[in-house]
């Protein structure tokens, strides 16, 4: 026991709280990569619980204080419901990766363009700003209702945030560089924005954020070097591209942590699925014969300028074809593939339909 210490100054000191503490000769050692998350997952501190009871914020492993207040209302209490086997690893790939829509992109390389191709791409630049705000706002709000006690997938989530507010402002930036500016809201979120805003459980909005909406996102930036006229570009897609794969990929593993945890929910997860598609469906369905604006931008872009919008066409039916592909990918991964072979997703119908 720490007993008090009369000083010569006639301060006493209690020292008490150095009997209060956690596991205590806890001796982390870093790995390869230095000391991550995953190499402090050791002892008491290593176990999130199935289910939390912490409402006080009270670090993972640390002493009880008792008489806490509640400084918390997490509604997310039960492990299931957010927690993925690879978060510490997703979540030193973000602090590694991060970059400067500033510094990083050559914005010296964008040289002027015909008014069309400047058009489109103003056009798409102001599309994916508003895409990028939902894209932050939203796990924003579910990162306060969660436990501290899941705190990895938190943290993983705040890294989402922050790349979602930097390409926010590499594509407003973008637009704003080359003579042109923003054009009119392209309301091209509208529908996938509703239904995100509504969700009521975190996989509910995790299985049309991270799933659908970004996993479709991802693919437009992976063909990001085919609607590109200039270095600058190129760099924007590619570093948005190694963001957007981490964030679908929180959304997978979670879903298949979920799949292998809590067998119970799958049909509800079916039907969050269901929900997604007919978002993913509606945006693809005849792919060829209508054209909203920014269908239409992203066909002048891949084309080169409006009198090549043929050709453009094609390659942008080559995208459809390859964010539904992906898309099976993805939820074959999180373990709920069997929709796509008991005839429940339409999804394999309409890939067929727009191959043939
Ligand atoms: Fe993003
Ligand atoms: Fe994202």
């Amino acid at each position: 026991m720490s007993e008090a210490v009369q000083l010569d100054t006639g301060h006493e000191l209690d020292l008490g709280w150095m009997d209060q503490h956690g596991q205590w000769d806890t001796k982390a050692e870093q790995s390869k990569y230095g000391l991550t998350l995953a190499d402090i997952q050791i002892g008491e501190y290593g176990d999130a619980p199935v289910e939390s009871d912490n409402q006080t914020g009270r670090p993972r492993g640390a002493a009880e204080r008792p008489g806490s207040y509640r400084i918390g209302n997490y509604a997310v209490r039960t492990k299931s419901e957010i927690w993925l086997d690879n978060a510490s690893f997703l979540y030193e790939e973000a602090l590694q990766r991060q970059w400067s829509s500033a510094t990083d992109i050559p914005w010296h390389t964008i040289e002027p363009l015909p008014d069309d191709i400047e058009q489109a791409q103003c056009t798409m630049d102001t599309f994916l700003t508003e895409v990028e705000f939902v894209a932050g706002d939203v796990p924003a709000r579910w990162i306060s209702q969660t436990t501290p006690d899941f705190f990895e997938a938190r943290n993983v989530l705040l890294c989402q945030v922050m790349d979602e507010s930097r390409h926010m402002d590499v594509f407003r930036k973008r637009a704003l560089a080359n003579g042109g500016g923003l054009m009119k809201a392209t309301g091209g979120t509208a529908g996938v924005v509703g239904s995100i805003d509504l969700s009521r459980d975190f996989t509910e909005m995790s299985s049309r954020l991270h799933i659908s909406g970004e996993g479709a996102v991802l693919t437009i930036f992976r063909m990001g070097e085919l609607m590109a006229y200039n270095d600058a570009e190129k760099a924007i897609y590619r570093l948005c591209a190694q963001d957007e794969a981490r964030h679908v990929a929180f959304g997978v593993m979670h879903m298949r942590y979920m799949a292998e945890t809590a067998p119970e929910r799958h049909e509800e997860i079916h039907c969050y699925l269901d929900e997604a598609e007919r978002g993913i469906l509606a945006g693809s369905q005849n792919p060829a014969g209508q054209f909203p604006t920014t269908s239409e931008s992203m066909a002048i872009l891949l084309g080169g300028g409006k009198k090549h919008f043929d050709e453009g066409r094609n390659k942008l039916i080559a995208i459809r074809r390859r964010q539904l592909s992906e898309y099976i990918k993805r939820v074959r991964s999180a373990g709920f593939g069997d929709r796509f072979d008991n005839g429940r997703s339409q999804v394999p119908e309409i890939l067929a339909d727009i191959a043939a």
